[in-house]
């Protein structure tokens, strides 16, 4: 099983887009997939279209009570099962705070159902906080979405640091897989600029035994396309809404390489 946080603190690259329509792609391939929405906005949720019936459960009754995630997931399509999220989700951070070993929480739930999916993709909120530190804990790999502003690097040393202190304290397995660009419009000078200083940060950052010494960025630029910012009001995957483009064919590659990556 591979477990893998897509994480940036930063707000609105793409990270959501990325959790849910390169879940989708796998679960397409025939992976048994589970995206796990630690995210209070629940965007991932609604993007898969999950009713927030009388039923409903969330992450937030996982993280705060015996819920199992198999008491909360729901099956989304073929092979692949969400957890979703609530606005309630917004009050864990503090009510954990007095909890013990509050961070491991999510790491304790997946382990009881370990071995039920080929790929566990947890979506996070744009913040380092409790819930961020619960998805680093409990994952292999972390993906990182980055558009291509000249402002995309700014907060990447903290988030960093934040990797490199979880994989000394409390994950030992933790890496940065990669680094993957949304939004990317190809041909202009920003994007060459932006992905150009990526490269060097990372080549200066790259030391050995740190949690990104492997880290590379992914061949597959998700470009800017309408269609991907039209499907979440539809509730259903960019292979649902508009299989023949270019988000379809973007995130469809994405997950061929990162599965080859493995
Ligand atoms: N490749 C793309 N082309 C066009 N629009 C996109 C693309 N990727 C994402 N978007 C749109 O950009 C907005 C932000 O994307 P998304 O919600 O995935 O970011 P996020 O990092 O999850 O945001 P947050 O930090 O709030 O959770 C959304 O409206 C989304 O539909
Ligand atoms: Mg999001």
């Amino acid at each position: 099983m591979r477990a893998i946080a897509i994480i940036n603190q930063k707000g609105g690259v793409g990270k959501t887009t990325t959790a849910v329509n390169l879940s989708a792609a796998l679960a397409a391939t025939g992976q048994r997939v589970c995206l796990i929405d630690l995210d209070p906005q629940a965007h991932a949720t609604l993007h898969l279209g999950v009713p927030f019936d009388d039923e409903y459960k969330s992450v937030y009754d996982v993280l705060t009570t015996n819920a199992s995630l198999a008491d909360v997931w729901r099956q989304a399509a073929e092979n692949l099962w969400v957890v979703g999220s609530h606005i309630d989700l917004a009050a864990a951070e503090v009510e954990l705070a007095g909890v013990p070993g509050r961070e491991l929480i999510l790491r304790d739930k997946l382990e009881e159902v370990e071995g039920q999916f080929n790929y566990v993709l947890i979506d996070c909120p744009p913040s380092l906080g409790v819930l961020t530190l619960n998805a680093l804990s409990t994952v292999d790999e972390v993906l990182l979405p980055l558009q291509p502003h000249f402002l995309a690097l700014h907060g990447l040393s903290k988030l960093l640091q934040t990797i490199d202190l979880v994989a000394r304290r409390l994950n030992p397995k933790l890496r940065l897989s990669g680094v993957v660009y949304c939004m990317y419009e190809s041909g202009t000078r920003l994007a060459a600029e932006v992905t150009s200083d990526v490269d060097e940060f990372f080549r200066e950052a790259r030391q050995p035994n740190t949690p990104w010494a492997a880290a590379q960025t992914f061949q597959t630029k998700i470009r800017r396309n309408i269609r991907l910012a039209e499907a979440p009001s539809f509730g259903q995957s960019i292979f649902n809404y508009a299989p023949d483009s270019n988000g379809a064919e973007d995130y469809q590659n994405l997950a061929q390489e990162l599965h080859k990556a493995a």
